[in-house]
């Protein structure tokens, strides 16, 4: 019996296209014993200056129908911040209920950054990111806005229910065979003493029920000086929203830059969407110069999540190989065009 999967496909702005393009090049390179039904959504700035429609009800029931969801970027300088952000990505997160954001930050062969003293290895752990409440719930409000009064509020909702499902993912993923058993709590628990509290409280009540996981503490300010001066310390970091959203950009810069990072909204028990987690990069749109590795590990990441395991391992060796061939050249340089990357994925992957 083969699989049958429907993936939904939303380009997006910027050079959300150019990475998702390739992207489907590799899936069709590895695609081995199953088949996929890509479904394109027309959404992201265009679409919105065009109709004043940003996602709707019917397109979100579409997407919610799908085997899992490939986007490439969102944002547009031509649209107010905020609309495409919250009103389509989001959304879509929040009305999937993908509560995980998984970041794994990794190093491939071959990739330079700008922190010479880092091994290869020293770069490998996961950030698991709650995607479904801290201050991105839109909790909030403007009181006398536009007076000298104003007073704008933002809150940080955390539930026992969305702290607990997070911290027991990561503990999950912390024990599972793939990682090396440490589990790191990030937060701010000496300022934040409300949300840190729960947080601190809900890995310490968990941790009895993961004897082989060893629990540990970082306040988010020092993690950063972590990342840069001992990241071999981290393999699994549980985070909120917010902290998650500022970690992993950093995180991004060890692996060699945003044109490498991927991430996954998952939804455990639903639909996951998978994504290039740096933005539309509007200076290297149409110049065919942008890195598609992040948006081909997001691929990995979808491939992995649907249990097509051997297609997403052979995506792994293809991204592997390419960064050996660019000797730590940058997407763009040295004719690495960004067709050229995903060809050599797909060589890399046969
Ligand atoms: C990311 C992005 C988004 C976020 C924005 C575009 C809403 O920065 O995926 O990291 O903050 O989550
Ligand atoms: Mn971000």
């Amino acid at each position: 019996m083969t699989g049958r999967y429907r993936i939904g496909v939303i380009r997006g702005d910027g050079t959300g296209p150019e990475v998702v393009g390739e992207g489907l090049k590799v899936l069709e390179a590895v695609r081995d014993g199953f088949d996929v039904d890509l479904m394109d959504f027309d959404l992201g700035a265009d679409r919105y200056l065009r109709t004043g429609e940003v996602l709707p009800d019917a397109e979100l029931e579409q997407l919610a129908a799908c085997d899992a969801v490939y986007l490439g970027a969102v944002g547009d300088p031509r649209v107010k911040p905020g609309i495409l952000e919250r009103e389509l990505l989001l959304k879509v997160r929040f009305q999937l209920d993908q509560w995980v954001n998984l970041r794994p930050v990794v190093r491939y062969p071959g990739v330079q950054t700008l922190v010479p003293s880092h091994t290869e290895d020293d770069v490998n752990f996961v950030v698991v990111r709650e995607n479904s409440e801290g201050l991105y719930s839109g909790a909030g409000g403007f009181h006398r806005k536009g007076t000298p009064h104003e007073v704008a509020v933002q809150e940080s909702i955390n539930t026992r229910h969305g702290v607990e499902r997070i911290v027991r993912y990561a503990f999950e993923l912390a024990a599972s065979p793939a990682r090396r058993g440490t589990l790191t709590l990030v937060h701010k628990t000496n300022v934040l003493t409300f949300a840190g509290d729960l947080y601190q409280r809900v890995v310490d009540e968990l941790a009895s029920a993961f004897p082989s996981v060893e629990a540990d503490y970082v306040h988010v300010d020092a993690a950063c000086i972590y990342f840069l001066d001992s990241p071999s310390r981290f393999d699994v970091i549980v985070t909120d929203n917010m902290f998650g959203d500022i970690i992993t950009d950093l995180g991004a810069m060890i692996q060699g830059g945003m044109g490498i990072a991927a991430g996954g909204n998952i939804n455990p028990d639903g639909v996951s969407m998978f994504e290039p987690i740096g933005g539309t990069a509007p200076g290297e749109t149409g110049k065919g110069t942008i890195n598609p590795l992040a948006a081909i590990g997001a691929l990995e990441m979808l491939l992995r999540q649907l249990g097509e395991a051997d297609a997403a391992a052979r995506v792994d060796r293809g991204i592997r190989a390419a960064t050996q061939q660019m000797k730590g050249m940058r997407a763009g340089e040295m004719g690495f065009t960004t067709t050229a990357v995903g060809d050599l994925v797909v060589e890399g992957a046969a």
